[in-house]
């Protein structure tokens, strides 16, 4: 099986629905953003006050490179991952792009409280969220199919991934 990459902003619900789609497809999930903090030992937030967003994008790329030479596996990127376009090529060479987005309303709703998010740790945050979706929109519109998980469950979306899947008949 190719990969299965999910892409999208942050609180789309890559890794719920990554995690659910490879139990599911009875495969390996990887999280990048877990797997990041896992070969570094600190999390991403402190990747961030420590080392820079600079030494955080070049884990990814590093990471991607790994990743994009294996298969069988659902992979949940981290969101600004995309943003380099040497990692959305590899990963689209032996992948299936899935793209998931919700409403800029929804996705404040699920991230609000967290602290997790580095790049939104803003005093507005709804307005850095508003102005970081518009800037990446395009980048996300690279997958071959889109879920608006706003709409459905975690559930739901597996469905309709897996409905995609079997027609167009990257799995059996
Ligand atoms: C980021 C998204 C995060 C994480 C980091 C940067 C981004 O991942 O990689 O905080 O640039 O959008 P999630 O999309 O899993 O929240």
């Amino acid at each position: 099986m190719k990969n299965i990459v999910l892409i999208g902003f942050m609180g789309t619900g890559k890794t719920s629905v990554g995690r659910r789609l490879a139990c599911r497809l009875k495969c390996e999930f990887i999280d990048t953003d877990a797997e990041i903090e896992r070969l570094m030992g600190k999390t991403v937030t402190q990747i961030f006050a420590r080392d820079g967003v600079v030494r955080f994008r070049s884990e990814e790329e590093l990471l991607v490179k790994r990743l994009a030479g294996r298969e069988d596996l659902v992979i949940a990127t981290g969101g600004g991952l995309v943003l380099n376009p040497a990692n959305l090529r590899l990963l689209k060479e032996n992948g299936v792009l899935v793209a998931l987005t919700a409403s800029p309303e929804v996705i404040y709703y699920r991230v609000r409280s967290k602290k997790s998010r580095p790049l939104l740790l803003h005093k507005d945050m709804k307005s850095k969220l508003t102005e970081l979706l518009q800037e990446r929109e395009n980048v996300y519109k690279a997958a071959e199919i889109t879920l608006d998980t706003g709409a459905c469950s975690i559930e739901g979306a597996v469905e309709q991934i897996n409905r995609y899947l079997l027609e167009r008949k990257y799995i059996l």
